[in-house]
C-alpha cells in the first residue's frame, strides 16, 4: 500500500527535484502540493509548482496557501534561486489550473476526512501553512502520522545567518508551533543536505537522459550550483529538499538522533536557530529525529533511478 503524503513547498529548484522524485515513486501517493511563500513570493511558488506538475505529466492538485509568515515580513532568496525561483531552462506558462480552495483549508479538511495516522506532511519551505492549519484546527494535530521536513542546522550552523537556516528563519514562530506540536518529526537539516552534493557526472547523466525531466533537472542544478560553488567552494549543489522524499523511500540512507529541538524566536542574533540538543544535555524531552548523515551514493542512485522513469 502506498503512503499518503501532502508536500508543502516553495519551489525552488531543489523543491522541484523533490516533487518530481515523489511523483515518480509508486510507494507514495501525493494527495496534493500546497504552495507557500518562501524562496520567492506566493504568486511565483504556486505558478512554479504547477509548472513542475505539468512537466511530470501527472494531475496532482496544487493549492496556494499563505503569502506571508505568521508575524514577520517575508524574506525571499532570489539570490539563490533566480528571479522566478525556478531559473534554469525556461518552462512554458502553466496551463494546469490552481485549485480554488486555500491550502490551509485543504490541509484541515483532508486530515479531518482521513483516519488518524494515515497522512504524512512533507514541508519543504517555511512552516507557515502547517502552523496556520494547526492553530486554526488543533483537532487535526493528533491525526498527522508524521512530519518529515527540511530545515535547520546543528554543527553546520545556518545559511541565512550564522545561526539560522532559511526555512526556519523565514517563519520562526511557525516552526516553533510545529516543533512543539507533539507530532513525530523527522528533520533534514543542513548537516545532512550539505553532504548531499551533486556531482558533475550526475548532472550530465540527467542531461543525457534526453527527456524533458532530465533536461530540466540538469538545468536547475546547474543554475543552483553556481551559487553554492561560489559560497562554499564546494564541487556541487546541495539537493536539500529531495532528502525529505528520499527518507520516505529509503530511510536507511540517513542516520541521526532522536533529540530535543527548540526554535529560537526571541534573540535578534540567533533568530530562527534550531537549538538541537545533540549531546542530550538539556534534560528536555526528545521531539524530533534530527538527521546528521546521508549515504550520498545511495541517494543519487535513487534519484537517477526514479527521475529516469518520468
Ligand atoms: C532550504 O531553503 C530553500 O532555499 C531550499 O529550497 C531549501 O528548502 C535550504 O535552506
Ligand atoms: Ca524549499
Amino acid at each position: 500500500m502506498s503512503r499518503k503524503i501532502i508536500i508543502d513547498t516553495d519551489p525552488g529548484q531543489d523543491d522541484a527535484v523533490a516533487i518530481l522524485l515523489a511523483l515518480a515513486s509508486p510507494e507514495l501517493e501525493v494527495l496534493a502540493l500546497t504552495a507557500v511563500a518562501g524562496n520567492v513570493p506566493l504568486p511565483l511558488t504556486q505558478k512554479n509548482t504547477r509548472q513542475i506538475v505539468e512537466l511530470s505529466g501527472l494531475k496532482t492538485p496544487v493549492y496556494a496557501g499563505c503569502d506571508a509568515p505568521l508575524k514577520r515580513k517575508l524574506v525571499t532568496a532570489e539570490y539563490v534561486h533566480g528571479k522566478t525561483g525556478l531559473d534554469g531552462i525556461p518552462l512554458p506558462d502553466p496551463t494546469y489550473p490552481l485549485q480554488p480552495q486555500h491550502a490551509v483549508d485543504y490541509i484541515i479538511d483532508t486530515l479531518r476526512a482521513h483516519a488518524p495516522g494515515t497522512i504524512t506532511l512533507c514541508p519543504l519551505g517555511p512552516l507557515t501553512n502547517i502552523a496556520t492549519a494547526f492553530q486554526r484546527a488543533p483537532d487535526i494535530i493528533p491525526k498527522v502520522a508524521e512530519i518529515v521536513l527540511m530545515g535547520g542546522g546543528c554543527f553546520e550552523g545556518g545559511n541565512v545567518t550564522p545561526a539560522a537556516e532559511f526555512n526556519i528563519y523565514v517563519d520562526p514562530e511557525a516552526a516553533d508551533i510545529v516543533f512543539k506540536s507533539g507530532v513525530p518529526l523527522v528533520v533534514m537539516p543542513l548537516d545532512v543536505t550539505h553532504k548531499a552534493l551533486t556531482s558533475r557526472a550526475w548532472v550530465e547523466g540527467m542531461r543525457a537522459l534526453g527527456t524533458p525531466v532530465g533536461t530540466a533537472v540538469a538545468s536547475w542544478t546547474d543554475f543552483f550550483e553556481r551559487f553554492d560553488t561560489a559560497k562554499y567552494g564546494s564541487d556541487g549543489a546541495p539537493l536539500h529538499d529531495p532528502c525529505v522524499i528520499a527518507y520516505l523511500l529509503e530511510p536507511s540512507l540517513f542516520t541521526g538522533r532522536h533529540i530535543n529541538v527548540e526554535i529560537e524566536t526571541g534573540s535578534e542574533l540567533t533568530l530562527g536557530m534550531t537549538v538541537a540538543d545533540w549531546w542530550r544535555v538539556s534534560g528536555r524531552e526528545p521531539n524530533a529525529m534530527f538527521m546528521g548523515g546521508v549515504d550520498r551514493d545511495g541517494f543519487y542512485r535513487l534519484l537517477t533511478e526514479r527521475l529516469g522513469s518520468l
